[in-house]
């Protein structure tokens, strides 16, 4: 394993995911982590992160010794970078010219860790402390304008330090260097494709489900359809995947969902929940309360199904989630552990643990790129892995104000024009998540030689690597205003049509 050390920097995950993209294990632990708990990883190599802190701060966080005592290769990252130069007793210091986004690195010393990385190539760096003077025994390899020791290593050779970011895609060849450091420095052979990882899990669920049957809840987003067939494909008609129609779902879904699976050959549990859903919504407007709500009626519908079924199949000892990773560090590393609560999610693979069954998450481990991965390996059809992602509250949270059902029906209509138009000009597998939300203010305009005044249907197109960050897409103009005619044209009760041109940060996503 590539153990991976997070001293809290935004870009933690993407270390681990560039080194398992190259084809090695990588797993993230934080700073404070125990020796036993790296050691029973079998480690190969460290990798200390960056991070927002200062290393001379009090109480910022440090490499502990016993590292530099199991023997494996080094390497420190921007923070990381640091934290080992002031441990061997160079200096650290702040710096007067701060270095934020795209600069030059330049080799001055060849070295394993450049094969095949020109002399001179575009880096991305953020910070303000700077090396000023190495310890005895490490000498500079390549530099940049504002940092004289941009990448560095111990004479030894098991010990590298680089100011900047390889794991971004603005660093040119940060990718190259990360696997120089793997192939040539680390010297171990490739050990993680997701075929033999499929292979193992699917053996594992058969050894740990037996003859027993498991439910789990089908959103029809990615992960959990990805789950359902992998599961499928090891326990057979053993798993009894549920599905709950919340009445908050997009235009046509459950129909696509349930098509879907049938030509898979699964069969579905379905609970018509909608009347529910809308009684328990009346009068509720705050963002945060309507998240509660539904997160708390969905995981309530969802155990009297369980309990219906258990009295059924007495067999169903197993409740499968699609947890991924990103959830499973989230508790566990300093970067997230300080965070604010923006919002409270819901998901519907994200159920408690109250149920007298046994929790499996096969896809613990691995990032969503990875259950893509999956999917494909799995030949699961396009349609099913390049969905858009839908939030677990599903409409309820593009609709400002109080949800009913007359305001669904007029999302619903709006939405699905705005999703057909994007399938027809072949944009919609262009951005990353494109949707609708229904604005509670009414406008005035002109229709016909009447006055109207209507509500307002705002879009919003994203592109993004992950959710955390997004940037709004410049779709085309000709596009959008195709587009807002049809939506004025036929969606009755909206007579304006506007387009969300703020990123995240500032702006999330969704609306609520
Ligand atoms: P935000 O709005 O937080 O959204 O910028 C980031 C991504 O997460 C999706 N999202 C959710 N997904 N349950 C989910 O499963 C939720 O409660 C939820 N809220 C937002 C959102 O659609 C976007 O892709």
């Amino acid at each position: 394993t590539v153990v991976v050390i997070d001293f809290g920097s935004q870009y933690t995950q993407l270390i681990v995911r560039r080194i398992r993209e190259i084809g090695y294990y990588a797993e993230l632990l934080s700073w404070d982590v125990s020796k036993e708990e790296v050691v029973e990883l079998n480690p190969a190599a460290i990798i200390f992160s960056g991070g927002p802190a200062s290393v001379f701060e009090e109480g910022a966080p440090y490499i502990q010794d016993y590292f530099f005592e199991l023997n494996v290769p080094i390497l420190g990252i921007c923070y990381g970078l640091q934290s080992i130069i002031q441990k061997f007793g160079g200096k650290v210091e702040k710096s007067s010219k701060r270095e934020f986004g795209r600069t030059f690195l330049e080799i001055i010393k060849k070295d394993p860790i450049f094969d095949g990385i020109p002399k001179k190539s575009e880096v991305w760096m953020s910070h303000s402390d700077r090396v000023e003077e190495l310890p005895e025994n490490f000498y500079v390899i390549a530099q940049s304008e504002n940092s004289p020791y941009a990448v560095v290593r111990n004479v030894e050779g098991n010990i590298y330090g680089v100011q900047f970011h390889p794991e971004v895609t603005h660093s040119q060849y940060g990718r190259k260097l990360l696997s120089n450091f793997i192939e040539k420095v680390v010297g171990i052979e490739k050990n993680w494709r997701m075929e033999d990882f499929l292979e193992k899990k699917i053996r594992e669920i058969r050894e740990t489900v037996g003859e027993n049957k498991v439910i789990l809840g089908l959103s029809g987003g990615v992960d959990s359809s990805v789950l359902a067939i992998l599961l499928n494909k090891a326990i057979g008609n053993n798993l009894i995947p549920i599905f709950v129609d919340t009445g908050l779902l997009r235009l046509n879904e459950k129909s696509e969902v349930v098509e879907n699976f049938e030509d898979l050959g699964i069969d579905l549990v379905i609970v018509d929940a909608q009347e529910k859903f809308f009684e328990v919504l009346k009068g509720v407007e705050a963002p945060e309360e309507k998240r509660k709500i539904i997160g708390h009626t969905f995981i309530e519908i969802f155990n009297e199904t369980a309990k219906k079924l258990l009295e059924k199949h007495g067999d169903i000892k197993f409740l499968a989630q699609g947890t991924l990773y990103p959830d499973v560090i989230e508790s566990k590393v300093c970067g997230s552990k300080s965070a604010a609560k923006i919002k409270t999610h819901h998901n519907v693979g994200g159920l408690p643990e109250k149920l007298p069954f046994k929790v499996i998450e096969p896809f613990r481990n691995l990032f969503k790129d990875e259950v893509r991965q999956i999917g494909k390996i799995l030949n699961i059809p396009e349609k099913i892995i390049n969905r858009h992602p839908f939030p677990g509250p599903g409409l309820a949270v593009r609709i400002i104000g109080e949800v009913t059902k007359e305001s669904v029906e007029k999302l619903r209509k709006a939405d699905y024009i705005f999703i057909e138009e994007l399938r027809k000009e072949n944009l919609y597998d262009k951005v990353w998540q494109a949707f609708s939300v229904l604005l509670p203010i009414k406008t005035v305009g002109v229709m016909g030689d009447y006055r109207s005044y209507e509500n307002v249907i705002a879009l919003r197109a994203v592109n993004s690597e992950d959710g955390m960050t997004a940037d709004w897409a410049k779709l085309p103009s000709e596009f959008l205003n195709q587009v807002a005619k049809r939506i004025i044209n036929e969606v009755s009760g909206i007579n304006r049509v506007v387009y969300d041109i703020t990123s995240k940060p500032p702006a999330t996503i969704e609306w609520e």
